[in-house]
């Protein structure tokens, strides 16, 4: 029997050349893992107009875990495959603790000056089923001067007390044990009112976990002049979908963000894919930097109960990236042929 069956959707561009390596690396640390690939992305839509059949969504269901590439091309008009494949996958499969962790890795160069290697290690528990995100709204008069459009925001309290116990449990298990809300309360009454009483409520359960609350104006500022002081930051879709770009370029960018849309309940399985998209820029020259793939990868092996191997696979990225140089060009192939060897 196979250790673990996990679905491969490389996507397009660049999401296929480190998906590869990020298999490379699996195969590596974790022998015996059964992998079925599914073409999905641009280019089966461009050649079959299908964007994810529902017997597709049956046979992802069967997974333990998917490992995700990215979709996209400019090609395909904006929203059909964020809506019709990513965010269908993330809903439909209950992925609503979107984990996005942020290190300034020993030996690397952020942007910041003030900031030393090392000293940042923080995590950004997004809500990912919920908020703006949900679908909610619609337009009238489209093409008209009369035209109107809505897009709501939807907060349940269910889904808020949710993704906030992940948050705190989270924190219960790192080293500083620090939960910051991040909202606009002050202006986001409604929503932001249920989130501030909840997270009130369910800190009062977390005693020997320090909180804070920030604005979430505030709390992009403080990520670029202070990214050292957060742990685990909770908040809602939008604004963790934000923060988390922020928090990536502080630490070294976007081809090193590694991130997890996770059931914990594992009703469903987990999707595990860098932050990054297709990068039609670079794709197919070799050239695209596989660390958040693999670190995609360690994020899932801890997800499936390999601690062990998520750990070896964040220690060989550790030894890789500080033997970089700045500015040195990499190439696709040989980081991924390096990590594996190195897990
Ligand atoms: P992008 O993340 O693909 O690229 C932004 C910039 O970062 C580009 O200059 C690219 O070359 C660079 N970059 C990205 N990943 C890199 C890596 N691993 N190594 C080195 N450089 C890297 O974002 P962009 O250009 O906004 O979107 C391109 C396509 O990807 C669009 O179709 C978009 O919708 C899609 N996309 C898909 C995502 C997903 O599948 N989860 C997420 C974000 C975008
Ligand atoms: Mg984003």
């Amino acid at each position: 029997m196979a250790v673990a069956r996990i679905a491969v959707v490389a996507g397009d561009g660049i999401g296929t050349e480190v998906v590869a390596e990020g298999r490379k690396v699996l195969d590596a640390v974790l022998p015996g893992v059964e992998a079925t690939e599914y073409d999905l992305g641009a280019a089966r839509y461009n050649r079959t107009g299908e964007v994810l059949p529902d017997s597709v969504l049956d046979e992802l269901a069967q997974h333990d875990a998917i490992l995700l590439g990215a979709v996209g091309d400019p090609s395909v008009p904006p929203g059909v495959l964020e809506r019709g494949l990513l965010l269908k996958l993330r809903f439909d499969f209950d992925q609503y603790v979107n984990l996005r962790p942020s290190r300034l890795w020993p030996g690397t160069a952020g942007p910041l000056a003030g900031v030393k290697p090392g000293e940042v290690d923080l995590v950004v528990v997004r809500e990912g089923t919920e908020g703006l995100y949900a679908g909610a709204g619609g337009v009238l008069h489209r093409g008209t001067p009369a035209e109107i459009a809505t897009e709501e925001s939807l907060n349940t309290r269910h889904g808020v007390e949710r993704v906030i116990r992940d948050a705190f449990e989270r924190a219960g298990r790192r080293e500083r044990r620090r939960v910051t809300l991040v909202h606009k309360t002050n202006v986001l009454t409604h929503a932001g009112g249920l989130w501030a009483r909840t997270f009130a409520e369910v800190a009062a359960e977390y005693p020997d976990i320090t909180t804070e609350y920030q604005h979430v104006d505030a709390a992009s500022m403080f990520l670029v002049t202070q990214p050292q002081r957060y742990d685990v930051i909770v908040t809602d879709n939008l604004f963790g979908d934000i923060l988390t770009d922020i928090a990536a370029a502080v630490t070294g960018g976007i081809g090193l963000a590694a991130s997890g849309c996770i059931n914990p309940e594992r009703r469903y399985p987990s999707m595990f894919e860098p932050v990054h998209g297709s990068a039609p820029d670079i794709a197919g020259k070799g050239v695209a930097d596989p660390v958040a793939a693999v670190l995609s990868v360690s994020l899932l092996l801890d997800h499936l109960g390999h601690p062990e191997q998520a750990r070896r696979v964040s220690e060989a990225v550790a030894a890789e990236l500080a033997g970089r140089k700045p500015g040195q060009s990499l190439r696709t192939a040989e980081v991924g042929d390096r990590l594996a060897e190195l897990s």
